[in-house]
């Protein structure tokens, strides 16, 4: 690939055209916190495993990278890691770059973005990432995303089954018990798995079980877990073609299957197991937005008479919808989003080479007291104008050409999982217990969340 052109950023330039680096110390504290091993951990095997950050443990030392900032003028800052130096976005100026920018200058990896909690991502390659023909397959993988999920409208084709599908499996959760991780989760993916595959995938646990095995491979030596992959890999995708060749029309699958693909490049199946892993992340917002609203009766008792409303039928839920997206601002699925410079690239008078790794801390953003009023609260309010869709400080599905195709569809499904509880339900004394005014924590690891759910 050629490198002849240099791509200029637009804010106030770093001084001297030197690049902002960080200390060392300050690159170790980052590296052992951020996505940082994320891009590496397929590169650096084993050890990638201590770099990880815990679920339940802050992702990202937000006083550290505020610091970077001040001390840096707000100029990105190169931290330098295992494999190199990446480029790390502070200051708010660079957001409209980064997520305006087309994938000929900042490519997107792999579609492997919104994923369960704990799951390793699939390893992005530089070699994938500079290959034309990759590049073109992505882009027409990316069509078909769009339309099955039906990125560009605001209401889901096949809302009307999905809505059907959610009330009939949350209906089995009964009336007065505990609700943690291991039962939201097993309600959800039954759920996806009947909207992705069809319902006689419902009850198809082994399914679950090697998906799962899937995610947890990143453990594991490089070879043994390739091998391992690989065979899971090949059952998982023999049992999705068997459910694919009968599912319903309105199913994820249904739709992919009247999508023309004479060339049989478009890979259904792996799109099928990526929806799959897609939903996976859907049981951790569910809990984390019951638990907010178990802290806040108020607003409990405002999205239950939403619930109840007649509009509800028709999945029409804003005020829900607010509470997930609040939710997901301040505990994102995918905290930190990731580029690749396609050719060099000028950034405030700094050159960076083609292949260099651009890095948005998006919770650090979300998050930012300097720039984002009470952010540390919840403040669902803050979704309900239109403009908030737009709003480059709040990134929890992205923004631009790699915005999630998935994100009405996904706002769906936790919002309507969470209306079928709340009809007829309270969520009451949720643990960890929050602080109703704040701040609240950091993180907070789903597989902690206990609710208490008893009959209204
Ligand atoms: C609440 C749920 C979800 C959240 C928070 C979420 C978030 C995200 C984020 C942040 C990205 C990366 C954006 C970027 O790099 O700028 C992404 C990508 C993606 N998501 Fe989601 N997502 C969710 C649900 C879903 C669902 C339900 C599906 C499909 C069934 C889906 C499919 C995708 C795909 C295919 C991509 C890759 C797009 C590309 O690279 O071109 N997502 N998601």
């Amino acid at each position: 690939m050629t490198q002849s052109t240099t791509t200029r950023g637009q804010a106030a330039p770093s001084e001297g055209g030197r690049p902002a680096r960080a200390g060392r110390a300050e690159a170790v504290r980052f590296a052992a916190t951020h996505t940082l091993p994320v891009l590496v951990r397929d590169l650096v095997g084993p050890h990638a495993r201590l770099l990880r950050p815990e679920p339940g443990r802050p992702r990202w030392p937000a006083a550290t990278l505020r610091a970077l900032r001040a001390r840096h003028g707000g100029a990105p800052v190169l931290l330098r890691g295992p494999t190199g130096p990446t480029l790390v976005l502070l200051d708010p100026l660079d957001l409209p770059r980064f997520h305006g920018a087309p994938p000929s200058e900042l490519a997107t990896y792999p579609p492997d973005k919104c994923r369960a909690p704990g799951a390793a991502p699939g390893p992005p390659t530089r070699d994938e990432d500079h290959d034309e023909d990759h590049d073109d397959l992505r882009e027409r993988r990316r069509e078909v995303n769009e339309i099955v999920l039906a990125s560009g409208s605001p209401v889901h084709p096949s809302c009307g089954p999905f809505l059907a599908v959610i009330a009939d499996e949350a209906g089995r959760l009964g009336t007065s018990h505990t609700l943690g991780l291991a039962r939201a989760r097993h309600l959800v993916t039954r759920a996806a798995r009947r909207m992705v595959l069809g319902d006689t995938a419902a009850g198809d646990e082994e399914l679950a079980g090697w998906l799962d095995r899937l995610d947890a491979g990143g453990d594991r030596g490089a070879q043994r877990r390739n091998r391992t992959a690989e065979t899971l890999r090949e059952k998982a995708g023999a049992r999705i073609a068997r459910y694919a060749a009968g599912a319903e029309p309105y199913t994820l699958v249904g739709r992919a299957r009247r999508h023309p693909d004479p060339a049989g490049t478009l890979d259904p199946i792996g799109q099928a197991l990526h929806w799959l892993r897609a939903l996976d992340t859907v049981p951790a917002t569910l809990l984390r937005t019951l638990l907010l609203l178990a802290a806040h009766p108020a607003e409990q008792d405002a999205v239950c008479a939403e619930a109840r409303s007649g509009a509800a039928a028709k999945g029409e839920l804003p005020r829900l919808r607010a509470c997930v997206q609040e939710t997901l601002r301040l505990y994102p699925v995918v905290p930190d989003l990731v580029r690749v410079t396609r050719t060099e690239t000028e950034w405030r008078g700094v050159r960076h080479p083609a292949g260099t790794p651009v890095l948005l801390p998006a919770l650090f953003h979300q998050r930012d007291p300097e720039h984002v009023p009470a952010a540390d609260v919840f403040v669902p309010g803050r979704w309900t104008s239109p403009a908030s869709r737009e709003d480059l400080r709040m990134a929890p599905f992205g923004h631009g050409v790699g915005r999630c195709p998935g994100d009405r569809l996904g706002l769906l499904v936790v919002s309507a999982f969470c209306a079928e509880l709340l009809r007829g339900h309270r969520v009451r004394d949720g643990r960890p217990a929050l602080d109703p005014v704040g701040p609240l924590p950091a993180a907070l690891d789903p597989r902690r969340i206990r609710l208490t759910i008893t009959r209204r």
